[in-house]
């Protein structure tokens, strides 16, 4: 084993820890084709090209970073650099520096593969931007369809399609790319916690099991835009009303389906104005649950909650993604947790680009413990024993698989 310390292990994270701070939601704010996300991607290419890697961005946005000629059969570690609005620093990029770390400890050892090898950064894993968790790899394994992935948009009304050109790619490219995915052998993330199972484990490293079911909803609420001062309570039609029972309903149904999480994390008055009656609400639905039939029967369950007529208002339920539970190759995450060491098998209630690749390809994660057991958080967080053993971990595997 390399003195992984003596490389600057981990450095990566202080060198990006001032890009993309989000001042008023604390933590990080990076989001696809944008400045902060932008600049992360430079660092990527000039770390890796520093690392003698030949950098390539693929027709769906994802970055490739080669150790070797690029595939048939080759071992692609990586995970993504974007955020969630106010997100903390190692969703994402503890598993980009962590691979190039271990790409970096096998050069200094003088280690010679004898499968290609590639750091893949995936695009907009979060779906901050366009609404869509895990667009790169989606549109990468032709889990979203091309169409309907060009016409997504953002929050100022920009097509994903725009957004792509301006990125210099072209819309008309964008979707399943079989050459690509004909380059990965096995597909390798490695991603801090998002929960508690390490910590009550009291370990500092897990191999995943499973994913739970997950998928995103719009709930669009209209009713009569209207004046907030010249307008009696009874003769309102109030969507803001109509999407608050909803809220609470979305809570309610989700406790009565043991195991399962509903969440509105995000909500939008339409115009919004302080002393404006909105004439429509939009909020968004994020459920989940350990089988796709439980998530699907929690979700109708809300449906007909938030159908329900209130405040003389209507709504609509329109589904914007959906992602079956996964389980990850059984044989690949014994045989690797073998190789640590017997390390322990966790499931997680988290989305991540290995398990949308999970359905085309050998995929296999490796959890960091998360001492806060917080993540999507600025409190989310990873001490740098434990990074370090993921770093570690990580050139364990590459030399068992490479
Ligand atoms: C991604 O982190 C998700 O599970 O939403
Ligand atoms: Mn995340
Ligand atoms: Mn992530």
């Amino acid at each position: 084993m390399p003195d992984l310390v003596a490389h600057g292990l981990l450095a990566g994270l202080d060198e990006i820890a001032g890009t993309g701070r989000d001042h008023r939601a604390g933590g990080y704010s990076r989001h696809l084709w944008q400045g902060a996300e932008l600049e992360l991607r430079a660092w990527f290419t000039e770390r890796a090209e520093r690392m003698g890697l030949d950098v390539e961005t693929d027709r769906n946005g994802n970055t490739w970073a080669w150790w070797g000629t690029p595939g048939p059969d080759a071992v692609v570690v990586g995970s993504h650099l974007d955020s969630v609005p106010g997100g903390g620093a190692y969703d994402g990029p503890l598993g980009v520096v962590s691979a190039l770390d271990a790409v970096a400890g096998l050069q200094a050892a003088g280690f010679v593969p004898t499968r290609p090898c590639a750091v893949l950064v995936f695009a907009e894993e979060e779906g901050s931007r366009f609404g869509v968790a895990c667009l790169g790899s989606r549109l990468l394994s032709g889990a979203i369809d091309a169409d309907t992935a060009r016409s997504l948009t953002d929050r100022t009304g920009i097509t994903l399609a725009e957004a792509a050109a301006t990125a210099g790619l072209n819309p008309a490219h964008l979707g399943r790319d079989q050459q690509a995915l004909d380059r990965i052998g096995i597909f390798l993330e490695l991603h801090v916690e998002q929960g508690r199972g390490l910590i009550d484990l009291g370990e500092p490293l897990a191999v995943a099991s499973s994913i739970l079911a997950h998928g995103r909803w719009r709930l669009s609420f209209t009713g009569q835009g209207n004046h907030a001062g010249a307008t009696l309570m009874t003769d309102r039609r109030d969507p803001m009303v109509a999407a608050a029972h909803a809220i609470v309903s979305v809570q309610e149904a989700a406790l009565a389906s043991p195991g399962s999480r509903a969440t509105v994390g995000r909500i939008e008055a339409v115009p919004g104005g302080t002393n404006v009656i909105p004439s429509a609400v939009h909020a968004w639905l994020d459920a989940r649950a350990e089988t796709d039939a439980q998530a699907r029967a929690v979700v109708a369950d809300i449906t007909a909650r938030v159908q329900a007529p209130h405040a003389g208002c209507s709504a609509t339920v329109v589904e914007e993604s959906w992602t079956s539970t996964v389980t990850f190759d059984p044989g690949l995450a014994a045989r690797l947790a073998l190789a640590l060491g017997g390390i322990p098998a966790l499931p997680t209630g988290a989305g991540h680009d290995a398990g949308v690749l999970a359905s085309a390809l050998p995929t296999a994660m490796l959890f960091v413990r998360n001492p806060t057991g917080i993540s999507h958080s600025p409190e989310e967080f990873a001490t740098l024993a434990d990074c370090l053993a993921g770093v570690e971990a990580l050139d364990t595997l590459l030399r068992e698989l490479l």
